[in-house]
């Protein structure tokens, strides 16, 4: 496994590969690896002859400056699961190198990127349209993974794929989840014990929520998971949101569209630390 830090270095290796006609798969993450990037790498590798992981924890996307200082940064410990499963390159560029100037570019997918986080992270899917466009640009990947704790993030980025008209696949990975159901998430390592311990209540509720879909209203439902998240103490609902998993648009009626996503985010504890997740309803 090479570890490269240059876009020129990137692109050589990358320049290598397609004379050779081998398939590129790119997994793009901000570090702090867990189980839940393992999979997105070991999928890849199974399905393309190169894998390419970028490990980048990249500013424009972050609309709260403690939110950027606080992440965990972990490129040694990286680098050494991305060798164990078999990564081929690692792309660990600095800031600098990704922006040496404002990407003053602007991406706009209504309404994928402005309900939810979008909503309430104002310019964040602006800056992860930026640094994934030039990932896209510097790796020319065939495939690349995301994971689906990020639902939000997939659809944006499947939109803006084909508005600039990539000639790529995303592969959508199912959330990788804790034995108690927590999805995994770097920012996981920021919870505290206490925190840890209430954190796995979301993930319930969504599930059990399911089976009361069934005889229940969309609104009914998300009263119940609302109610039943916010009963715990130390956890507060930011937003659920019942959604046509295509468009992100809001749905009323369970028969409004043909596959249903609930998509919420909760805030966990004193500090505190914002978890999303998200559940299928059909
Ligand atoms: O999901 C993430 O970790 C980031 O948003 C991504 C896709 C790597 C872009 O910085």
């Amino acid at each position: 496994m090479e570890i490269v830090h240059t876009i020129a270095d990137l692109k050589a290796r990358i320049a290598a590969f397609k004379k050779e006609k081998k398939t590129i798969g790119l997994v793009p993450t901000m570090g702090a690896l867990h189980r839940g990037h393992a999979s997105l790498v070991i999928r890849s590798v199974s399905e393309n002859d190169v894998t390419v992981v970028s490990v980048f924890v990249n500013p424009t996307q972050f609309n709260d400056k403690n939110d950027l200082a606080n992440y965990p940064r972990t490129l040694d410990a990286d680098c050494k699961l991305l060798e164990s499963l078999n990564a081929t390159v690692v792309f660990a560029p600095a800031a600098e190198e990704i922006y040496p100037e404002p990407d003053t570019r602007s991406f706009s997918y209504p309404p994928t990127d402005t309900v939810m986080e979008g909503a309430f992270r104002p310019g964040h899917f602006n800056g992860v349209c930026q640094i994934v466009s030039k990932l896209f640009m510097f790796t020319e990947p065939d495939r690349a993974y995301l994971g689906e704790k990020d639902f939000q993030q997939i659809a944006v980025i499947k939109a803006m794929v084909k508005d600039q008209g990539f000639p790529l696949q995303i592969v959508p990975c199912p959330i990788v989840r804790e034995e108690d159901g927590l999805a995994l998430s770097s920012r996981n390592t920021l919870l505290t014990a206490e925190e840890r311990q209430i954190a796995p209540a979301i993930f319930k509720a969504l599930s059990e929520s399911v089976d009361y879909s069934k005889t229940h209203t969309v609104e009914e439902t998300k009263t119940m998971v609302t109610n039943q998240i916010n009963g715990v103490e130390g956890l507060e609902v930011q937003y659920y949101e019942i959604v046509n998993a295509e468009t992100l648009a809001s749905v009323s009626q369970w028969t409004e569209a043909e596959h249903i996503q609930g998509c919420i985010t909760v805030f966990c504890g004193h500090t505190p630390i914002r978890l999303i997740d998200n559940i299928k309803y059909k």
